[in-house]
């Protein structure tokens, strides 16, 4: 299972690396907009402290311009993966893109089936968006569910990339579940450390060790 960062703010991506389970990044337009830095500058930035793949969007609607504007962010850095829409033009451009050996990650996608054919276009990575799904009622568990069942039916190489996660137990879900990645906020990645037990039982031994070495026994 490996944990990505949705979120494009250098300072929690350069926390969360420094515990060495980061494995990538995520990024989309509004995330870029938080920060307030030029696009470019974010992206490089990121590049630098992350080993893994860093998911930037490229934003066009044909694919012969997803694909230019593709390979001008692909240029930035070798672990740049692309956002392309969940669109016959998005699914185009991934096919070339992927031919030219640039990473893909094909985005907004809500259903098993527009899953299977980014996985058939030959995404990198098919982002599944979750809170967006639940918001309007959608059936999320089975959509996350049914996803995986359809990559392993085909054996699809895609690793599927869950997004847009609101809490630990959608993590814990998609765990269970089989889903490859999560990209989360780092919030939920300092959360998923915390538990109310882990806090009393190290309270409780840190206060008998000072008993311990009082007691002259060390
Ligand atoms: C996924 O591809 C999206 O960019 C992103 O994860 C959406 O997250 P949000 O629904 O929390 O904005």
């Amino acid at each position: 299972m490996k944990i990505f960062l949705d979120t494009a703010d250098v300072e929690a991506i350069t926390r969360a690396n420094d515990t060495g389970l980061l494995d990538g990044v995520t990024t989309n337009p509004t995330k870029i907009l938080e920060t307030g830095k030029p696009f470019r500058k974010v992206l490089e930035e990121i590049c630098s402290i992350v080993n893994g793949p860093v998911s930037a969007e490229a934003m066009a609607e044909k694919a012969e311009d997803l694909v230019a504007e593709a390979e001008k962010i692909a240029s930035l850095a070798s672990n740049i993966a692309i956002k392309v829409p969940m669109t016959p033009e998005g699914l185009k451009a991934c096919s070339v893109l992927r031919a030219k050996n640039i990473m893909v990650n094909a985005t907004m996608i809500f259903a098993p089936d527009q899953a299977m054919l980014a996985m058939k276009a030959g995404a990198s990575f098919a982002s599944i968006v979750l809170s967006r799904l639940d918001k309007i009622a959608g059936d999320v568990e089975s959509f996350i569910e049914d996803t995986v069942k359809i990559k392993r039916n085909y054996h699809f190489s895609t690793e599927i990339l869950a997004a847009s996660i609101k809490s630990r137990r959608d993590v814990i879900h998609c765990m269970k579940a089989g889903v490859d990645i999560v990209t989360i906020t780092d919030s939920i990645f300092f959360d998923m450390f915390r538990h109310p037990l882990t806090d009393q039982g190290l309270m409780d031994f840190d206060k008998d060790w000072n008993r311990v070495k009082s007691a002259g026994l060390v």
